[in-house]
């Protein structure tokens, strides 16, 4: 990694994703969906950007996709070769950042992410490194969370409490359709857009955030930035409980996610 502004940024994600494992349970059955969502077919050359334990990358590869998966975190990366090796299926995974894709261009007909590339912290980077990556007429497609819905406010509230560095756009902005329109703006064709309901078990708020606290890296950093100020940290526990009770019914947390695919224009 260069030693840019943003690569304290990028160390401090591949420290706090390392954590994520236990969350792969429910970015499983979402992987179906992005997999289906992206009509990924047998025999495609296909690449999960941000592919943590690897879910989206194993399923692709279980639909018949040639597989190519990479992520910042080698921890995650670890588990997801484990992953792949329980399915029995090869699988080349690669640590790496989404903003500098170690593939030459238009080396693959799917590019995929799922609540991946939106961590990286410039969106336009992202974009255009997935975008060179692909083929002229291949599909990009992702799945992100709406500003407006629970995860995207956790985020928003996370970051109320620990801005992003300048420069560095709020990541639930990548749920906004509006907002994706203008990111892939005249590169891509067919854009669609579809929601999908996701649902996590909740004995009470109290559970859930301390799940969060102890699995999710935007959490986890907010946690033990405010190891010193007990009162802030109270402040913000309270406040994500309230968030998490807002969206539970009948002890489970009700969310939605945003899932994008659009084909690549030939120029
Ligand atoms: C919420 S997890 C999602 C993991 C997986 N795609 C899934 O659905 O289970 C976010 C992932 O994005 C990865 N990530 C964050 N910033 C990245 C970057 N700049 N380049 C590559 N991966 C990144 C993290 O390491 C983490 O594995």
């Amino acid at each position: 990694m260069h030693n840019d502004p943003f690569s304290q940024f990028k160390a401090a994600q591949r420290e706090g994703w390392a954590l994520f494992v236990p969350l792969e349970a429910y970015t499983t059955p979402a992987a179906a969906s992005l997999v289906n969502f992206a009509r990924v077919q047998r025999g495609e050359q296909l690449l999960d950007v941000g592919c943590g334990t690897g879910v989206v990358a194993v399923t692709a590869a279980r639909a018949g996709a040639q597989v190519k998966a990479l992520d910042l975190s080698p921890v995650l990366l670890e588990r997801a070769r484990w992953n792949a090796g329980t399915a029995g299926i090869a699988i080349e995974f690669a640590e790496g950042d989404v903003e500098e894709l170690p593939y030459p261009d238009a080396s693959f007909d799917v590019v995929l992410s799922q609540y991946g590339h939106m961590f990286a912290p410039r969106p336009e980077i992202a974009v255009a490194e997935m975008l060179r990556v692909l083929r002229p007429g291949g599909r990009i497609a992702f799945s992100t969370w709406p500003p407006e819905l629970f995860i995207g406010r956790m985020f928003n509230l996370v970051g109320q409490y620990l801005p992003p560095p300048a420069g560095v756009p709020p990541v639930s902005l990548w749920g906004d359709p509006n907002v994706v329109r203008e990111r892939l703006a005249d590169k891509v064709a067919d854009l669609a857009f579809e929601r999908e309901a996701m649902y996590v078990p909740a004995l009470s708020p109290q559970h859930v955030r301390e799940s969060f606290e102890a699995t999710a890296a935007p959490v986890v950093k907010l946690v033990q930035s405010l190891k010193d100020e007990p009162d802030r940290l109270a402040r913000f526990r309270a406040e994500l409980e309230a968030l998490i009770a807002a969206f539970t019914q009948g002890n489970l947390v009700r969310q939605q996610y945003l899932m994008t695919c659009a084909t690549k224009l030939s120029v």
